[in-house]
């Protein structure tokens, strides 16, 4: 049977991982493997070539995806779902699996109700992706950016300054409240939670006044503005969008070290952390789920567990509809972003 792979919306470390996966699993069932490229639009541009064991060799640390990636969605495109399913009926393709986020995983769960044999596997550095304890990616960019707040520890304290870091996090905040536990950030600003800068602003004068010489602020690059109760601002600045039609976000990080500074009178800088936290090498825990997902991915295939998706459930892998899936983002919970405050102040 042919099997065609396709990774869809930002890139994320672990991805060749699981494509490495995907094609060494597929031995035991003699399916061929064939590589689309760049998501959806493979399919419906009908562009892809073979995997190989050369081309699959090497490539288990490596970041970034050997098939390419974008955002294009195909019930966006003209004619995208008919394009689509006569790619797959000309190679007689058996089986796709797709490789994404909310994104990509939920064009998979409408592809499947339009007859498409899909099994999705769950990416996203964002964390964000329902129906899975995890997706991979994230391990990554939490040591990344837990990285990056040791650093900016050093030097804010040196100087004396609060340091506003912004990291990723288009809906949610799980990269900022892990890397801002793990770095012991004293606040955490998340799109989950808008923020109330004249509070955030009091919050580090009255640290600081306390005896405390400096602060890490971590913001989540999609963090509201509560202007008032019933007034909240989601800050785009770019005024662009991205290839799904989504404002670019960017730029929180500037208005709160901004505010900060305007209201408490410390020197207050900002450290964009941005694509770094997606790119590079996965960590070793990355590198072990996306392998468990991708061999487990194959199986489904070969099970003809079609409109799923492979999912991490406490330390097993198992599988989930996509449709669940892909029903509502993860957010980071109440109780969990509690243990985060205590450490506020
Ligand atoms: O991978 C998800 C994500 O990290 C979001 O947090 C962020 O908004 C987006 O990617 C940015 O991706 P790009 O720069 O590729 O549009």
């Amino acid at each position: 049977m042919k099997v065609a792979v396709l990774t869809g919306g930002g890139d994320c470390p672990g991805l060749n991982a699981v494509i490495r996966a995907i094609f060494r699993r597929a031995g035991r069932y003699g399916f061929e493997i064939m590589g689309m490229r760049n998501g959806w639009r493979g399919l419906i541009e009908d562009d892809h070539f073979r995997l190989t064991r050369e081309s699959t060799s090497g490539i288990l640390h490596r970041g970034g995806t050997i098939l390419g990636t974008s955002r294009v969605n195909p019930f966006k495109v003209e004619r995208g779902l008919e394009k689509v399913l006569k790619t797959v009926e000309r190679h007689n393709i058996g089986a796709v699996i797709a490789i994404g986020g909310e994104g990509t995983l939920g064009a998979a769960a409408r592809m499947f109700e339009h007859g498409l044999k899909v099994v999705g596997v769950p990416k996203t550095i964002d964390n964000d992706l329902g129906g899975t304890d995890v997706t991979f990616g994230f391990d990554t960019a939490v040591g990344i950016a837990t990285e990056a707040i040791d650093r900016l520890h050093s030097t804010a304290e040196a100087h004396s300054r609060v340091i506003v870091c912004e990291v990723m996090g288009r809906h949610v905040g799980w990269i900022a409240t892990y890397a801002g536990i793990a770095g012991g950030a004293d606040v955490i600003l998340v799109p989950e939670h808008p923020v109330d800068l004249s509070e955030m602003a009091q919050h580090i004068k009255r640290r600081h006044m306390s005896g405390r010489t400096f602060s890490i602020v971590v913001v989540a690059e999609g963090t509201k503005i509560k202007r008032s109760p019933d007034e909240i601002e989601h800050l785009v600045t770019s005024g662009k969008l991205d290839e799904a039609g989504r404002p670019r976000l960017g730029g929180i990080g500037q208005l709160v070290a901004e505010e900060i500074e305007r209201r408490t009178g410390i020197e207050t800088r900002v450290s964009v952390l941005g694509h770094i936290q997606r790119g590079g090498t996965p960590s070793a825990f990355d590198r072990v789920l996306a392998t468990r997902y991708g061999v487990y991915a194959c199986d489904m295939v070969a099970r003809g567990e079609f409109g799923k998706m492979a999912a991490l459930k406490g330390t097993q892998i198992c599988s989930v509809d996509l449709s669940e899936a892909t029903r509502e983002l993860k957010r980071v919970p109440d109780d969990f972003f509690e243990v985060a405050q205590v450490f506020f102040g």
